[in-house]
């Protein structure tokens, strides 16, 4: 039998445990193991506790060197990191004044990377994902949201999907796949939004089970995109067929997080637009509110009424939104930590938002926290203060990433 690799000791880890799921969080919850050991067996968390205390146990010794804070590995929650093609140029309009619809009307938006997505292969398409997963890795991102919805058609949502499902073989992170082929009404369609609603849900809903391709669906609900009343009936089916549903809510005009509630959403996401009446609604809900702080930067625009959401009971999650239109950044741990400066989140939220809550926006329970039985995804920084992390805004990148109990990076 292999023995357990004991890994430590660390100056403090965060396991992230016995915190609720929903509402405000102070830093003073926030349950600090100094001098802590991780003890970890065929990819899983076996042990966490006083390093000393565990050295005595028959164990492989993995020693860390120097003071450093460990915490479980980041979730990111909402991605579209599988496109090609850039939109510096929507970036540099936007920046010039120009709006959303005359950057549309000039060959951007959404459909721009459609058209380029289209063109590439499955083989740069996986490529792209793995480049794009590597930088992720480096900024501590153990498990990845990863969306469709630049294909449009049957056959070009299961490029997008199949791509992913491969880059998710070949990367190191878990790669979660969701179908997006909702993003927005494609241009050559040929009938109204119910229609291809329709084709897509007949069509394309039955492979993604057969090759298990993805279990979530999601939706644009915007005036740009599908209204709640197209979405419902495609909603309904979804569930019938078992997929989970999360929605792209509240970015510009609200509508979207009341479909969300309806139906019991996993998480509703963006809610820039949110107000009073659609905070209050996710407070009470079981869906988890998905903040994107990368696309209020990319775009320029208020964020997430995150505080309030907290306050009124809301399970919070941060998420990159890394996409070519919206969210170029993509570092999850800077833009966390932005949000955290603007919104006044204390720390405690901010990292909740990126571990265990963030790990309910996927309806995935083992992992986000370090405790016995939960993955063994774990990162750390060369620091002897937690605190130290969220202050640096994403500069202070960690020395150790662990997988499945595998170092990935020193
Ligand atoms: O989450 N809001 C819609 N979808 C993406 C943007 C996609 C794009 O502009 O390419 C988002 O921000
Ligand atoms: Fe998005």
């Amino acid at each position: 039998m292999e023995k357990p690799i004991l890994i430590g000791p660390f100056r403090q880890l965060l396991p992230m445990t016995g915190l609720p799921l929903k509402g405000a969080l102070s830093d003073e919850q926030l349950p600090i193991v100094e001098n802590a050991g991780v003890l970890v067996s065929k990819g899983r968390i076996l042990e966490i506790g006083s390093f000393h205390k565990m050295q005595s146990q028959d164990v492989k010794l993995y020693p860390i060197e120097g003071d450093q804070v460990c915490m479980p590995g980041l979730i990111d929650a909402h991605t579209h990191i599988c496109f090609s093609g850039s939109r510096a140029r929507d970036y540099a309009l936007r920046n010039s004044g120009k709006t959303y619809l005359e950057i549309a009307k000039a060959g951007g938006g959404i459909w721009d990377t459609v058209t380029q997505t289209r063109k590439a292969s499955i083989e740069v398409l996986i490529q792209d994902i793995l480049i794009r997963s590597q930088k992720h890795l480096a900024h501590g991102v153990t498990t990845i949201e990863v969306k469709s919805g630049y294909g449009l058609t049957v056959d070009e949502e299961l490029k997008m999907l199949r791509a992913i499902k491969e880059a998710h073989e070949k990367a190191p992170q878990d790669l979660i796949a969701t179908c997006l082929a909702a993003h927005m009404v494609p241009k050559d369609w040929n009938g109204t939004p119910t229609q291809y609603l329709e084709e897509i849900s007949t069509k394309l809903f039955p492979i993604l089970k057969s090759e298990k391709l993805a279990n979530r669906v999601d939706a644009f609900i915007e005036q740009s995109a599908f209204s709640a009343e197209d979405i419902k009936p495609y909603f309904k089916m979804a569930k019938e067929q078992g997929f989970d549903i999360t929605v792209h809510a509240d970015q510009f005009t609200t509508g979207g997080s009341q479909v969300a509630v309806e139906f019991n959403a996993i998480s509703a996401d963006h809610l820039e637009a949110s107000t009073q009446k659609e905070v209050e609604l996710l407070g009470k809900s079981g869906t988890v509110a998905t903040a994107l702080p990368g696309a209020s930067l990319g775009l320029g625009c208020d964020f997430t009424p995150a505080r309030k959401l907290l306050d009124a009971g809301a399970a919070l999650a941060i998420a990159s939104d890394h996409n070519p239109g919206s969210a170029p950044m993509g570092d999850l741990m800077a833009q966390a930590a932005i949000l955290g400066a603007f919104e006044k989140l204390s720390n405690a939220e901010v990292l909740a938002g990126i571990t265990f809550r963030a790990a309910a926006a996927l309806n995935l329970k083992d992992r986000g926290r370090l405790e016995k039985g939960m993955v063994a995804d774990f990162i750390s920084f060369a620091t002897n203060d937690y605190q130290e992390i969220t202050y640096h805004q994403g500069q202070m990148t960690p020395c150790n990433v662990w997988k499945d109990g595998n170092l990935l990076m020193t």
